[in-house]
């Protein structure tokens, strides 16, 4: 099976978490395009969605669901995405389409996150995959050297301007035993809007292909 396949297998999958007249959480990806497709088809039985980016939103609505706002929805019953990388105590790496403010925001207003990736994606320690971080643009120079300091390899991904008008710096070389702490640390820096690690609010039900993580 190819990777597509196996995205979309995970997709269809998390469709078992769907109930009637939930609102539900959209994440944004190749992954989700396959969640959005599926939910498409069961767009009557759905109160609508959240969508954490615009793309998705886009997709949403060319499909016939309603795209509300988080402030007027209140908590969610259920979120679901995908990941760039998964650790064994399902932590993520998640930012590889620029989306990782707007869906940190959903992740944590939302009861359940299911995230659905392909195989892939699992792995023993995380920060093969560089790390996504958002930065407000003025701040760029000066948090790439706060990460240098603590032995990353910042890369400026150039020409690319988030839903919230900021940069992205993508770190290279970081091997992330201690996903928490290091969240944490650098959600300290001045100008970091959003890191793109998911460990304090991780995912609690992982779908690789249609098979549940333990
Ligand atoms: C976007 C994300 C995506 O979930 C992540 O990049 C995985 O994408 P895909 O499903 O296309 O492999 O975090 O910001």
């Amino acid at each position: 099976m190819n990777q597509d396949e196996e995205k979309r297998k995970a997709a269809r999958a998390a469709m078992r978490h769907v109930e009637p007249g939930m609102i539900v959480g959209v994440g944004t990806g190749s992954t989700v395009a396959h969640f959005i497709d599926a939910l498409a088809e069961r767009r009557h039985d759905i109160a609508g969605a959240v969508s954490s980016s615009e793309w998705s939103s886009q997709r949403l609505r060319e499909r016939g669901i309603e795209v509300l706002d988080l402030n007027a929805t209140g908590e969610l019953p259920l979120y679901v995405d995908g990941a760039d990388e998964c650790d064994g105590n399902k932590c993520l790496i998640k930012g590889g389409g620029a989306a990782l403010t707007r869906e940190k925001i959903v992740a944590a207003a939302s009861r359940r996150f299911v995230c659905v990736i392909d195989p892939s994606k699992r792995v023993e320690v995380l920060g093969r995959f560089p790390l996504p971080i958002e930065v407000i643009p003025m701040a760029r120079s000066h948090v790439a050297r706060e990460l240098v300091k603590l032995g990353g390899q910042p890369v400026w991904r150039d020409g690319v301007v988030t839903d919230n008008g900021n940069w992205i710096l993508d770190v290279h070389h970081l091997r992330i035993s201690a996903p928490l702490e290091l969240e944490r640390e650098l959600n300290q820096i001045a100008g970091v809007v959003t890191v793109g690690l998911f460990a304090a609010r991780r995912a609690d039900v992982v779908l690789i292909g249609d098979r549940e993580m333990a």
